[in-house]
């Protein structure tokens, strides 16, 4: 058997119904939209828009936003025919194990590692920028070097006021993030009903603040803060050096790449279909209702971030904890909506990093069940049947990042590794209808291949504005991938021994 073996697809769909492995079947269409926006509304929106306006697009990081969300609508929809065929945990890796043969799949499996595991990192890291807004609150901060990464130096761009007497120290270690990684693994392991119902409270509360932001804040806009809107095209240097694209259409593209992130999370839902109670009804309706739901709150919330706080905010003292710091210095008299914000966000960050892990173990578990990776990342609990060794594992190599890599960079790798596992989703589909027409698909993308192709051209384009450097390090991830493939992984296949 070749390297683009295909798994067969009722093999599949067998798999997903029986076997001593096979997970509880807890989740009904709400949970599963309440999954989507739990993973959704995160450090993306609340962290990444900033970022973005502050060194891509100013405010037409509405517009990036739009960009990002026609992108992942198009593959939305893919993600969602998929998962209404092929009802079983493991997210695109199971789906292009199916379409598109062994190495496609391990790669997008490899690949996926830096969407779920590298995200949750950088959650991690932005709950620790807002867990010093909430000290702040009590007069209270964590030392510099503390909670920030080795490759941070407080500069002036870097100080948020917080941090302005420790002007040219070093970060050390991250201990808030990898603190915050270590009790969610713990809650991970009690299991998904629990850890499903603990989502839901937070949801409600995340998204209430955003609304309640938007609506007070509208007030607050300056309308100086939105001129020019799209910033004529130049060059942007971030605080580590790199050189950004600003304004213009490249501005916007680059913007739409980090914003991206906060999309990621839809597709989540598909890696708990082993999990719902009717798949082929739920997936589809989890997958899509949590992404129109966010993409409408997310262009009002950035519109009106950006109108009361300046680009040259986002640039110095409001970079971190940005959504706070505005409400702080522009809408005077709602220090308490600070602090509810402050404090939801704690929550909000929580439950999107436990999705984010959940989805990291479920792709390995599966993988782990093709003999792909080590058993182990297989193994169940006795007692709560969550796969607790990949849990145990993922904690250590999420942890590191979390601790000893800037919010940035990991922020970056989580996009473009999601935006290529997004371009191979939109192809995969594609790809299926010609070669298993026959197969019953509860939900059909519509005008296939025009919205294949879209979503293709939309997720490259978004990976082209995010720069050299990010290519760079996507591809140094799927070479060790590739060396990891060949030395271990072809040899241990379960499909190939059949
Ligand atoms: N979409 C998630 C977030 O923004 C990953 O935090």
């Amino acid at each position: 058997m070749g390297l683009f073996t295909k798994k067969p697809i009722a093999s599949l769909i067998l798999d997903s119904s029986a076997g001593e492995k096979s997970l509880k079947r807890t989740l009904g269409a709400g949970n599963l939209i309440a999954l989507g926006i739990g993973a959704i509304i995160g450090a993306g929106l609340f962290v990444r828009t900033a970022a973005a306006a502050a060194n891509n697009a100013g405010p037409s990081v509405t517009i990036a936003f739009i960009v990002a969300a026609v992108g992942c609508a198009f593959a939305g929809l893919c993600y969602a025919e998929f998962a209404s065929m092929i009802p079983i945990a493991g997210s695109a890796y199971t789906y292009s194990y199916a379409t598109m043969g062994e190495l496609v799949a391990w790669i997008i499996g490899w690949d996926l590692v830096l969407e779920y595991a590298v995200g949750a990192a950088t959650v991690g890291i932005a709950w620790s920028e807002y867990l010093n807004k909430l000290l702040g609150i009590f007069h209270q901060r964590i030392p510099y070097q503390w909670c920030h990464s080795p490759f941070e130096i407080c500069n002036l761009h870097d100080t948020s006021g917080m941090f302005s007497d420790e002007f040219g120290m070093h970060g050390m270690m991250n201990v808030p993030a990898l603190f915050i990684i270590f009790m969610l693994t713990l809650l991970l392991i009690r299991g998904t009903k629990e850890s499903a119902f603990v989502n839901g409270i937070i949801v409600i509360s995340k998204v209430a603040i955003v609304i309640v932001f938007i609506i007070l804040g509208w007030g607050y806009m300056s309308p100086a803060n939105h001129v020019p809107y799209i910033p004529p095209a130049s060059t942007f240097t971030d605080s580590y050096g790199v050189g950004h694209n600003y304004g213009g259409i490249w501005g916007i593209l680059g913007a739409a790449g980090v914003v991206f992130f906060a999309f990621i999370g839809f597709d989540a839902v598909s890696t708990a279909a082993q999990e719902a109670k009717n798949p082929k009804k739920d997936m589809p309706i989890g997958i899509l209702g949590s992404l129109v739901i966010c993409t409408v709150l997310y262009i009002l919330f950035a519109h009106v971030l950006t109108g009361v706080a300046s680009v040259e905010d986002f640039r110095t003292a409001g970079k971190e904890g940005s959504v706070v710091f505005a409400i702080q210095h522009y809408m005077a008299g709602y220090g308490w909506l600070a602090n509810l914000v402050t404090v939801a966000i704690l929550f909000g960050f929580s439950s999107v990093i436990l999705v984010m892990l959940m989805g990291q173990s479920r792709v390995f578990y599966s993988m782990s069940c093709d003999g792909l990776v080590p058993k182990t990342f297989s193994n169940l609990h006795p007692k709560f049947q969550t796969p607790y060794h990949s849990n145990w594992i993922f904690l250590m190599f999420v942890g590191g990042f979390a601790a000893f890599v800037p919010g940035d960079i990991v922020g970056d790798m989580t996009s473009i590794g999601t935006l290529f596992a997004f371009i191979l989703v939109c192809a995969g589909v594609w790809i299926l209808r010609i070669t298993n027409p026959e197969i019953q698909r509860s939900f059909k993308v519509p005008f296939v291949p025009v919205v294949s192709i879209l979503g293709i051209l939309v997720c490259a384009a978004m990976i082209a504005g995010l720069g050299w450097t990010n290519w760079a390090r996507l591809g140094g991830w799927l070479v060790i991938g590739l060396v990891i493939y060949f030395v271990y992984s072809r040899k241990h296949s379960k499909l190939r021994k059949l």
